[in-house]
């Protein structure tokens, strides 16, 4: 039997260039070896979007639609949206009895958004109970792995937590550990070489048009100290070398050399790279194009990957409330 795996996002904006290396790659490696559920976590999102909601449900048609175009294959995986299984807030609410405050207002992740977010009012009850959904998420499935990003083993960590927690209190080895896979790809940092992010409008959006991407790549900084053409270039202080490395390193060693040898300058350099990300990028857009055509064949994606997701959290709750002897 295939292992299974769930992992989520959250659909507060547009796709970028970070989540397709991030996550997205990934996710469509793993559909074969493993029984994969791809959730949109919208519950997450309104944790920080409770004061605009009515943003999500865009994002969500938006979001899979951006997931399907880059090869996430319904056939193969379930993907379906968090809020359509109500279990997981049954499961969240189960888990938040046994969840100490202290586990959740230790959580670096809580903590440093508190510290960092400040367009938003995040001293909320919900947002503090942020990592407590996040493991109903996972072990409502009984994933034995968690596709994430580095950013998120806190909240995998809290996950085996609670799992652990629940077994011992009840005495039922309901719950295994789940262990986490995390993208081999370097960090992808954003066109100003701080963290690709949203917050940051330093992304380069899967949907994003041809014009779009020329400008924000040619709006690129390069190596500091190469001030004129023939002037010899550092690689490896230079952001747009290391997008060619993440996204084309077959072109990797040419560009190298040219750079250093002042062979090729930095304005020829982004132009080529623009081109090859457009390129990159024509089959998912096209296909995109489709999907956003047929907004009902989404609909009927994710109700078929609804109820797949429910067959499954159902067992699950009958089986926790078993070992809780909740059952009349
Ligand atoms: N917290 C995750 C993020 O922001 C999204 C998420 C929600 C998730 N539930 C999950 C990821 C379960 C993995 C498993 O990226």
């Amino acid at each position: 039997m295939k292992k299974r795996i769930l992992s989520g996002m959250r659909p507060t904006g547009k796709l970028h260039l970070g989540h397709l290396v991030g996550a997205l790659d990934n996710w469509i490696k793993l559909q074969d070896e493993y029984e994969c559920f791809f959730m949109v976590a919208d519950w997450h999102a309104l944790m920080g979007e409770y004061e605009k909601p009515q943003i999500l449900p865009e994002f969500i048609i938006d979001n899979v639609a951006d997931w399907l175009s880059a090869g996430i294959d319904p056939e193969k995986a379930v993907l379906f949206i968090q809020s359509q299984v109500p279990e997981h807030l049954e499961l969240q609410m189960i888990f938040s009895c046994l969840t100490p405050l202290g586990w959740l207002e230790r959580c670096p992740t809580y903590k440093e958004q508190l510290r960092e977010v400040k367009t938003r009012d995040l001293h909320t009850y919900g947002f503090l109970g942020y990592p407590v959904l996040q493991a109903a998420d996972i072990l409502l499935y009984k994933a034995g792995k968690v596709p994430v990003g580095e950013d998120q083993l806190p909240h995998l960590e809290l996950t085996r937590e609670i799992a652990r927690r629940f077994n011992s209190l009840y005495n039922h080895e309901v719950f295994s550990d789940p262990g986490a896979i995390l993208t081999k790809t370097p960090r992808l940092l954003g066109l100003d070489g701080r963290k690709m992010s949203k917050s940051y409008d330093n992304t380069i959006n899967l949907s994003d048009s041809e014009d779009i991407i020329k400008k924000k790549i040619s709006n690129m900084i390069t190596d500091p100290e190469r001030i004129k053409l023939v002037d010899p270039g550092h690689p490896s202080v230079c952001n747009v070398f290391a997008y060619y490395a993440v996204f084309f390193p077959e072109m990797k060693d040419e560009l190298h050399k040219a750079c250093a040898d002042a062979g090729l300058g930095c304005v020829e350099c982004k132009k080529r790279l623009a081109s090859c990300l457009i390129e990159l990028l024509k089959p998912i857009q096209k296909k995109r194009h489709d999907f956003l055509k047929d907004k009902q064949m989404i609909l009927k994606i994710l109700e078929d990957g609804k109820a797949r997701a429910s067959a499954v959290a159902s067992a699950t709750i009958r089986e926790v409330k078993a070992a809780m002897k909740l059952s009349l």
